[in-house]
């Protein structure tokens, strides 16, 4: 990266990159050998949908892979949010470098009322890798419906497999603030990311797919299609409330087995009426075919799945 601009190597300096970009002047944001399969399942959320000539907003955008993405879907028009404005900085230098015109960036928070206030609606509102990242996931989901006539979401969800539909919701890390979490920072960088800001101790929670239905039901949503992914992806063991909801679901003292649950990746889209934005019998989550021109597979590095 050593011809990199002094853009670039300010951004750099400021705060590392999330996200793998290739400009146009052969400089790369972060190296990466793979796409994690988390991006690569959220290319595919996006490819399988149709985008042309939409509004699309995302929320919690970091550096704007997905934004970016999204425009080269067919949308009209795309506004990235975030609260953090190093990110924002750097979603921006990259939409200039790589000349977009139709995809903006802007540091909001979608918990504070006056700045969605200012938002008008939107036909899809992406929140990935969001929900287990405030700390009120359930006001995060009434904020997001009252934007969006479809959303697509993506978390950290409690998925217990005999029981995936109960409304469940649980915290893991019993309100300690989970600093291997922040993906592609050292914690020196998380550090000094939030100095001076508010840290929540409350993030991390954890929401079954059944309650985030269940939640964006009473917000007016009627389609839904889930795809999950990474089953099994960490495994911990069952302890307390949610051994006696296991116990009182299957009608007896869970088996050793049984007892581990699972945190799994789910991506949910919902729409107010079907159609919005999920092709009629389209199929959802494709395997990616490709992958934008702009995004770098290097020779090192590894792959980013925050
Ligand atoms: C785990 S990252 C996910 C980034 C990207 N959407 C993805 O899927 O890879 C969560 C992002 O949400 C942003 N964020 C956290 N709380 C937010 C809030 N209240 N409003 C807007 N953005 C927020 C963070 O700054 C961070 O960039």
């Amino acid at each position: 990266m050593s011809h990199a601009s002094p853009d670039l190597q300010r951004l750099t300096a400021t705060q590392g990159w999330q996200q793998s970009f290739r400009l146009p002047d052969g400089s790369v944001t972060r190296e990466m050998t793979r796409l994690g399969p988390g991006v690569a399942g959220k290319l595919a959320a996006l490819q399988s949908l149709d985008l042309r000539g939409k509004r699309v907003l995302d929320m919690g955008c970091s550096e704007g892979l997905y934004a970016f993405y999204a425009a080269a879907q067919g949308a009209e028009e795309v506004v990235g949010v975030d609260i953090d404005p190093h990110r924002i900085d750097k979603a921006t230098f990259v939409a200039d470098s790589i000349g977009v015109d139709n995809v903006r960036f802007e540091v909001g928070d979608v918990l504070d009322r006056t700045y969605r206030a200012g938002l008008s609606p939107f036909d899809l509102v992406i929140a990935w890798g969001f929900l287990h990242r405030v700390p009120d996931p359930f006001n995060a989901l009434v904020a997001l419906g009252s934007i969006g006539q479809a959303m697509s979401l993506e978390w950290d969800a409690l998925a217990v497999p005999f029981a995936s539909r109960l409304s469940l919701a649980s915290h893991p890390t019993g309100g300690e603030f989970e600093w291997k979490n922040i993906a592609g920072m050292s914690r020196d960088e998380v550090a000094e990311n939030l100095k001076g800001k508010q840290v929540d101790r409350a993030s991390f929670w954890h929401l079954s797919p059944g309650a985030v239905e269940a939640i964006v039901r009473r917000l007016g949503f009627a389609s839904f299609v889930r795809h999950d992914r990474h089953a099994g992806q960490r495994r911990e063991r069952m302890t307390g409330m949610l051994r006696r909801t296991a116990s009182s679901a299957l009608g007896r003292t869970p088996t050793d087995s049984e007892r581990g649950w699972f945190r799994k990746r789910v991506i949910m889209l919902c729409e107010r009426r079907p159609g919005t934005v999920l092709p009629p019998g389209g199929s959802p989550y494709a395997s990616p075919t490709w992958i934008a021109p702009w995004h770098h597979i290097g020779s090192d590095g590894e792959a980013s799945d925050e």
